[in-house]
């Protein structure tokens, strides 16, 4: 990795106290896992959403195998989907993250990474719904 930036107090504090770090059991149909990497950097992040019956997010949790960048739009990313319906966490953009953590445009990649890691665990949440469907 090259071009370490200097970070913005909001991701230091997202670093130092990452919030809701952990693993909700994926086997759970209520709970949706979004498992990605950065081509870029190699870095992984996993990122889990439950839902309650409405349809509403009531816990998020990641692991973040990556940059302090990374950590942070991670842990903003669950803050922020919490209490959400998974149509609205859908619309949730990197650029969002990225404004709201002031990242560095060589940071970008990091907050792409917060959003796909959370699209990927709504669809995975939406394709268990529809198989207990069918
Ligand atoms: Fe320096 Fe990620 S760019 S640690
Ligand atoms: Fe790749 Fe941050 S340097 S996710």
């Amino acid at each position: 990795k090259v071009l370490c930036a200097s970070y913005h107090p909001k991701v230091i504090d997202h670093y130092e106290n990452p919030r809701n770090v952990g693993s909700l059991d994926k086997d759970d149909k209520s709970v949706g896992t979004g498992l990605v990497g950065a081509p870029a950097c190699g870095d992984v992040m996993k990122l889990q959403i439950k839902v309650d019956e409405n349809g509403k997010i009531i816990d998020a949790k990641f692991k973040t195998f990556g940059c302090g960048s990374a950590i942070a739009s991670s842990s903003y990313t669950t803050e922020w989907v919490k209490g959400k319906t998974v149509d609205e966490a859908l619309k949730l953009k990197n650029t969002e993250i990225a404004k709201e953590l002031s990242l560095p445009p060589v940071k970008l990649h990091c907050s792409m990474l917060a959003e796909d890691a959370i699209k990927a665990a709504l669809s995975d949440y939406r394709i268990k719904q529809k198989k207990d469907e069918a």
